[in-house]
């Protein structure tokens, strides 16, 4: 059974979307040790014993950096696409606390808006990589 099919329909966790179901758009992504993954790519057996973070788990009040820029710009415009690009971006400030738009756009690359919202994706990516400990709006423009 994949791993989406459990977080929506036994755990009831709806902010995991099922977009393409053959991790093409990204609509599904999660966290499984970390690392952002297609959720209806990645069976429950493969994921059984590790920690998972969906994105109702990114913060307990929407205060991740990510949730508090996505607002501030008004990112989404359906919203379909947005907990799944989300988490990508979580992934990638994870490991990348300053990425440059190549960076982001690498790391983003599997995540389909059919609204087109990339461009405000990439600009909340960066005010909230801005907002990290040790980073200033200065920093994370100089690093472009
Ligand atoms: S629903 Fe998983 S990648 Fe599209
Ligand atoms: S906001 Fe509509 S698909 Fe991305």
């Amino acid at each position: 059974m994949p791993l989406l099919w459990v977080l929506r329909d036994v755990l009831s966790l709806k902010g995991t979307k099922y977009g393409c179901g053959i991790g093409q758009c990204g609509a599904c992504t999660v966290h499984v040790r970390g690392r952002a993954v297609r959720s209806c790519q990645t069976t429950v057996a493969a994921a059984a014993g590790a920690p998972i973070t969906t994105i109702e788990g990114l913060s307990a009040d929407g205060s991740h950096p990510l949730q508090v820029t996505w607002q501030e710009i008004d990112v989404p415009q359906c919203g379909y696409c947005q907990a799944g690009q989300i988490m990508s971006a979580a992934a990638l400030l994870q490991a990348t606390p300053r990425p440059t738009n190549a960076q982001i756009d690498t790391a983003m690359n599997g995540n389909v808006c059919r609204c087109g919202t990339y461009l405000r994706i990439r600009e909340a990516i960066h005010k909230a990589a801005a907002m990290q400990p040790g980073q200033t709006p200065q920093t994370a423009r100089a690093s472009r």
